[in-house]
């Protein structure tokens, strides 16, 4: 026994977190639904969603005030379901990737089955936030999808791709919190503690899924790490055309909701805005996380350097 736990020790020395004691700050951490929405915790559509640096809804200067708060909005309930989407990959995927060795390291397994356990949480409150929303925004808001068809797409590819587009999902939700949400005391309190609460799970989910992503590399060559960066970019092209649709959905809701038909030149201006704004949200703002660049540098500094010279792009 004693001799087991020291191997383990060695064993998991080498790694970049560890698994106990990334599992015991997810047990401090943990939350119920109950306790962000529903009941007195109501959203307030006085309030924006969204920070503006995400939202990007004030560069559309053809809008005025209300149509800008309505907008914001809609963007929040984007929010919503993107992540509820890519979450629904990551939980198979999480599941998949400690299957096989449910018997080598038990604060491993317990670590990974939390990882994926809060993740199917987050499914669920991004759900239950859905519903609220709908209770009172006036008219409905197309999504990309079904998830498990989005899901079904990702997942054909090979793991470590998968992986990688995890762990910038992972780092991104984690500088939307710090960069935008923690110090903007104009947002709607329900909304900010989604996205804080969000932010401290995450937080144990990326050090995993950087353990993740070095298991998965170990042993691989460089061309076999560039086949897996080449297909990394096929996930964030795919993602990045249903964050193009979904900038029409957004639109069009935008549309209904406020009786204004925009004009010809002002629904282009909206879309190449609105898109640009996704990408940054979506990809651009993981891709460029000094955490996830040191990780794919740890692989490859070359990939590393292909990555950056992509991600203005998703800027
Ligand atoms: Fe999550
Ligand atoms: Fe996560």
């Amino acid at each position: 026994m004693l001799g087991e736990a020291i191997n383990n020790n060695a064993k998991t020395a080498a790694l970049p977190y560890n698994f106990r004691e990334t599992l015991v700050a997810s047990q401090k951490v943990n939350w119920r639904i109950e306790d962000i929405i529903g009941g007195d915790k109501q959203l307030d559509f006085t309030k924006p969603f969204m920070p503006d640096s995400l939202a990007r809804v004030s560069k559309l200067e053809f809008l005025n005030a209300d149509e800008k708060l309505v907008l914001n909005q809609i963007k929040g309930h984007t929010y919503l379901q993107i992540f509820g989407l890519v979450e629904e990959f990551i939980l198979p995927f999480v599941l998949d990737h400690v299957r096989p060795s449910l018997d080598e390291d038990d604060y491993r397994v317990r670590a990974f089955l939390q990882f994926a356990g809060e993740e199917a949480k987050h499914i669920q409150l991004f759900k239950t936030f859905t519903a609220e929303f709908h209770k009172t925004f006036p008219v409905k808001c197309d999504v990309i999808g079904p998830p498990s068809a989005v899901a079904t797409a990702i997942l054909v590819h090979q793991p470590l791709a998968v992986a990688l587009a995890i762990l910038l999902i992972e780092w991104m939700s984690q500088i939307h919190y710090t960069d935008s949400v923690k110090d903007n005391q104009d947002l709607d309190l329900q909304f900010k503690s989604l996205l804080k609460n969000h932010w401290l799970e995450e937080a144990q989910h990326a050090k995993l899924d950087t353990v993740m992503v070095e298991a998965l590399a170990e042993g691989m060559t460089e061309a076999e790490i560039e086949a897996a960066v080449n297909e990394f970019l096929e996930i964030g092209s795919f993602l990045d055309e249903g964050l193009k649709q979904q900038t029409i959905f957004d639109l069009e809701a935008f549309e209904r909701a406020t009786n204004r038909e925009l004009s010809e030149s002002e629904r282009q201006e909206f879309i190449a805005v609105q898109h640009q704004a996704n990408r940054w949200t979506y990809l651009g703002s993981g891709m460029t996380h000094p955490r996830f660049l040191a990780t794919l540098g740890k692989l490859s500094p070359a990939q590393r350097q292909r990555i950056e010279e992509v991600a203005p792009v998703f800027g």
